[in-house]
């Protein structure tokens, strides 16, 4: 059987968090590239070099250069600068769009039939950049963000309740960004709505946690962003387009009057395999979610309308 071939493009904490998981769940053989030189070669090698004792397959390189990452199955891309505390995603666009225009033009002409998975932030308004950049079809092109921010949510509801993490579901639909819409009509712990187990307050509570979850730990970390949740979110995401899984999960894909909202990348509830968003499924929303939704919206559209 063929191997699968990953590209993460960006050898920072991201990219390289994403190469470990990727090499643990031994998706594919993973090139890491980066423009600083030497950083993905000894990331790379590092990872290579612990094959051994974790026991998995997969070559990993590094490199400065694209060449190696061509004809790539799927390619994640988490180049750019993160933020710093009192930053929001949305001040990163500036410098961020520059990096997602040069890498998605090297990175689409190796790889033409690969899928896209934009993470540098703002992570719907590069997929947004990456669409126009890449001449791809949408469906091609995913961002990240309903995936982590629902595992925050999740973590957050599993640490209030005492419960496993693993029974919490969460939904969090719109933007990746401050005006998120963690929705609690749609989250449960083993099928029980968590609203019949938890008081509004605190559902108030955790929602907003949720919606500042990026922010907290920046505002620990002090000199970038999360990694670690990030990686894991979207490796789920990797893994579910290269096993041809057809998960359902929130990620950023081009809507077309779904929900209202016309050719705009937004988080909504995705069904991704192997030809990527393969169905973006319409959940019904109240006046108040859709309302939230729009907001969210809207605030994507307006700063991918400064670029
Ligand atoms: C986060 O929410 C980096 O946007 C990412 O942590």
């Amino acid at each position: 059987m063929k191997r699968s071939k990953i590209t993460v493009v960006g050898a920072g904490n991201v990219g390289a968090t994403v190469a470990h998981y990727l090499a643990m769940k031994e998706l594919g053989d993973i090139v890491l590239t980066d423009v600083v030189e030497g950083v993905p070669q000894g990331k790379a090698l590092d990872l290579q070099e612990a094959a051994p004792v974790e026991g998995y397959d997969c070559a990993i390189t590094g490199s400065n250069s694209y060449d190696e990452t061509a004809a790539s199955d799927v390619v994640v891309i988490t180049a750019g600068i993160a933020r710093k505390p009192g930053m929001n995603r949305n001040d990163l666009v500036d410098t961020n769009v520059k990096v997602i225009r040069s890498v998605v033009k090297e990175i689409a002409s190796r790889s033409p039939d690969a899928q896209l998975i934009l993470v540098t932030n703002p992570s719907d308004v590069m997929a947004q950049v990456a669409f126009k950049e890449s001449g791809f079809a949408p469906e091609r092109i995913i961002g990240l963000g309903g995936v982590l921010d629902a595992a925050r949510f999740r973590t957050f509801i599993a640490l209030e309740l005492g419960v496993s993490f693993e029974d919490v579901t969460a939904f969090v639909l719109g933007g990746h960004g401050d005006d998120m819409v963690p929705l609690v009509r749609y989250s449960y712990v083993s099928g029980i709505p968590i609203d019949t187990l938890l008081d509004q307050a605190t559902l108030d509570r955790l929602v907003q946690r949720t919606r500042q979850g990026g922010a907290e730990i920046v505002n620990h970390l002090k000199t970038g962003s999360a990694y670690y949740a990030p990686g894991a979110a979207i490796v789920q995401m990797v893994e579910s387009i290269l096993k041809d899984k057809k998960r359902i999960m929130p990620c950023s894909a081009f809507v077309r009057g779904e929900y209202g909202v016309n050719e705009l990348f937004l988080g909504v509830p995705v069904m991704l395999g192997k030809n990527g968003v393969e169905k973006i499924i319409e959940i019904e929303l109240t006046q108040e979610e859709t309302a939230a939704l729009h907001k969210s919206a809207n605030d994507v559209k307006r700063v991918f309308s400064t670029l």
